[in-house]
């Protein structure tokens, strides 16, 4: 049986290599087997439940776009559409809130994460956030969603929330619930600042992250000033748990080489940092660099960017209006 994949990134600028390894890189793996049927959504009304600068937004859903095409997503072959043009989205929001508890989405530690201290203060969209995922991801009987680490809880929210429609409507099997496609090895790319904290677009130094866009020159930059330890590379995995900054790094190179983190570390054992970090940079640049060159080649033709959205946008249209017509019966709309 053919497989519905169905993935989103936020149009919220600086995707990094974080968004590369945990999710991108697998969606295009994922476009390449031909056994797949995959949808990839820039999910701007996710991006404005927190405050947006409306003519930036604009900008990055083209570099979102330019992004994926220059990872090696062919429009060709997946659909590459725009959130709020297919108003399936919000409208099936609605409707799933009404089916959502407020019990489960006070679970989420996204949401008291992102809010911080001050949750009465957040936007009400960023608490219903999980329930607008689900939307896009049942709107189309996705079978697969490939994601970080991090979006693990809101796809077992939209299980949950695909159960109790069918249940409540009496409508066995028309929400299929999705399996989450995370990496098992390393799934969670971590900052050069902080081996606790999350690779993220948000944290305020920029060298904290390698930015999809970044040159050669700050890739190595970045790579050089990023926090380690004093101690060699271990010979052994268990002593990386002590030692996240080095772990994350050992981590990346795994990840970009296909290696295991134990062939990695048998091939650096003993070494200092410096040394890992010449190889490190090396297969970072190789990877990173070719993909920054063509995004900034793509962002030249928006023509381009603009007719991917155009011909996705009518395609995920087609799909998700024809489901909104049986949810509207299932209702009693
Ligand atoms: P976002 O930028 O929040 O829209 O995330 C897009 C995708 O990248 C999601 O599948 C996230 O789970 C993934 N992602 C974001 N940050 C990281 C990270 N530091 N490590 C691994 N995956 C990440
Ligand atoms: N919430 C996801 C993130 O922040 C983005 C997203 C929105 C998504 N809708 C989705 C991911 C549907 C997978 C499927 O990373």
């Amino acid at each position: 049986m053919k497989k519905k994949i169905f993935s989103g990134v936020q149009p919220t600028g600086n995707l990094h290599l974080g968004n590369y390894l945990g999710a991108i890189k697998n969606f295009v793996d994922l476009n390449n087997d031909t056994q797949n049927e995959c949808i990839f959504c820039v999910v701007d009304l996710h991006a404005i439940t927190v405050s947006q600068n409306p003519k930036q937004l604009k900008s990055n859903i083209y570099e979102t776009v330019a992004t994926f095409v220059a990872s090696g997503i062919d429009p060709q072959k997946s659909t590459i559409f725009n959130q709020s043009q297919v108003s399936a989205h919000s409208e099936v929001a609605w409707i799933l809130s009404c089916v959502a508890r407020m019990g489960w989405l006070n679970r989420m530690t996204q949401f008291k994460e992102k809010a911080g201290k001050d949750k009465e203060k957040a936007s009400i969209g960023l608490y219903s956030y999980p329930v607008l995922m689900a939307a896009d991801i049942l709107l189309y009987d996705t079978t697969h969603v490939p994601v970080g680490e991090d979006q693990k809880q809101h796809l077992e929210l939209c299980r949950d929330v695909a159960q109790k429609f069918n249940n409540d409507f009496e409508v066995k099997d028309f929400f299929k619930a999705p399996e989450p496609l995370i990496k098992k090895e390393f799934s969670r790319i971590m900052s050069f600042k902080d081996g606790l904290k999350k690779m993220s677009k948000s944290e305020v130094s920029d060298l904290s992250r390698i930015n999809l866009t970044d040159d050669k020159d700050q890739i190595i930059n970045k790579i050089k000033k990023a926090k380690t330890d004093t101690l060699p590379l271990p010979s052994k995995i268990e002593e990386l748990e002590k030692r996240p900054e080095a772990k994350n790094l050992i981590g990346i190179y795994s990840s970009l080489t296909n290696n295991t983190f134990q062939k990695t570390i048998d091939e650096f054992a003993g070494k200092n940092f410096s040394e890992f970090k010449n190889n490190l940079s090396d297969v970072v640049v190789n990877e990173i660099n070719p993909i920054s060159l063509k995004i900034k080649e793509l962002l030249e033709d928006k023509d381009f960017l603009k007719k991917i959205l155009k011909d996705g946008n009518e395609k995920a249209n087609e799909i998700a209006s024809k489901k909104v017509k049986e949810i509207h019966k299932i209702v009693g709309f």
